[in-house]
């Protein structure tokens, strides 16, 4: 393992993202956000895949610059195979095949969700590294997990939520509040100058370590409904105090079945990750169970928790290590499990 360097490409949802990893370590790692989808409240397909197809040429050639190195001394190109978009996966998909037939390099095939995960795995300054067997937390627009994780590939998913997932109910409960999308970030920079016991939502009742979070979007819809008949003026004036209030009772939901899957596995290791760990709530909150619960936890550098293609590179190092190439004929899929 002397100089591996891997290409990383990510287009599965709304963002086309290219890294470029050596041996563990980021030289580069470039995120185009598509803006057209904020005009819309929510991720287009459609004009995802067409962003995706103007976007992906000049992400990687920055790529590439930003690294400093020539396409010739990639040794292997990792790739998004799913679960996505279908049309946005394509694009990566056709791509990432393309190049790697016409350097004549190893094509890897990454599992999106596994990458969110291994993304920890990024040899950072200041950032220890996760031991196996250990718990992860993958809270993204499109999934809640928890993940119990032996070792690079060997992932079982424990938990799941039964509908929506966290990012979902941060952006349904933002738009209810009239925010524009994508509204967690904007809920969590009000509720950090909320209060979070201001108003009470109802915790959903999910048995094993499943999640539900539809019933709390709607409490959320009924409670902002009732509240603008009594004042127009109330969402304007308690904005903060609401903010702080959902997150708190998001933040609940997910620490009550981490400690439930804390017991049942006796794994006191914790990860998070996905686009969700980037909120700071939950990033004290579980920094604190450090203290609290005696777990060794684990938050990813802020530009790792959102999509990004660092983390599909790091994904494809150890996929190169394990030797399992992806083939020409492997294609991109929707659905994937863990
Ligand atoms: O992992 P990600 O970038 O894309 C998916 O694979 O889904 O996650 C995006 C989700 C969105 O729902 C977005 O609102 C949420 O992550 N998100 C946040 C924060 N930053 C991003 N939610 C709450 N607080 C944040 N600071
Ligand atoms: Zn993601």
């Amino acid at each position: 393992a002397q100089n591996i360097y891997i290409l990383g490409i990510e287009s599965s949802c709304d963002d086309t993202a290219a890294a470029v990893l050596h041996n563990g370590r980021i030289l580069s790692n470039v995120v185009a956000t598509q803006e057209i989808h904020k005009k819309y409240g929510g991720v287009v397909p459609e004009l995802a895949s067409r962003a995706h197809q103007q976007n992906i040429v000049p992400v990687i050639h920055e790529a590439l610059n930003q690294a400093g190195i020539k396409k010739e001394q990639l040794s292997a190109i990792a790739f998004t195979r799913g679960p996505g978009l279908m049309g946005s996966l394509l694009v990566g998909t056709s791509f990432a095949k393309s190049m790697a037939l016409g350097l004549n390099i190893p094509l890897l095939d990454i599992n999106h969700m596994q990458a969110h995960i291994l993304a920890h795995f990024i040899d950072e300054e200041g950032f220890e590294k996760p031991k196996f067997p250990f718990l992860a937390l993958t809270i993204s627009g499109g999934h809640t997990q928890i993940v119990k994780v032996s070792d690079y590939f060997e992932m079982e998913v424990i938990g799941q939520t039964l509908d929506d997932a966290v990012g979902e109910a941060f952006d349904k409960s933002a738009k209810i509040l009239g925010l524009p999308y994508p509204g967690g970030p904007l809920i969590d920079k009000n509720a950090q100058k909320g209060d979070p016991k201001a108003f009470d939502f109802p915790k959903p009742k999910v048995g094993d370590l499943d999640f539900s979070f539809s019933g709390l979007k709607t409490s959320i819809l009924y409670f902002v409904q009732k509240k603008l008949k009594e004042d127009p003026q109330f969402i304007e004036e308690n904005l903060e105090d609401i903010c702080a209030s959902i997150q708190h009772t998001i933040i609940k939901i997910l620490m009550d079945k981490l400690k439930k899957a804390v017991k049942q596995t006796g794994i006191t290791q914790i990860a998070i990750a996905g686009g969700v760990s980037a909120n700071s709530g939950i990033r004290k909150t579980l920094k604190e169970a450090e203290q609290k619960y005696q777990w060794q936890t684990y938050v990813p550098k802020f530009e790792y928790t959102t999509d990004n293609a660092a983390m599909i590179a790091i994904a494809g190092h150890f996929k190169l290590l394990t030797g399992e190439y992806a083939s020409m004929s492997t294609t991109a899929k929707a659905r994937i499990k863990m």
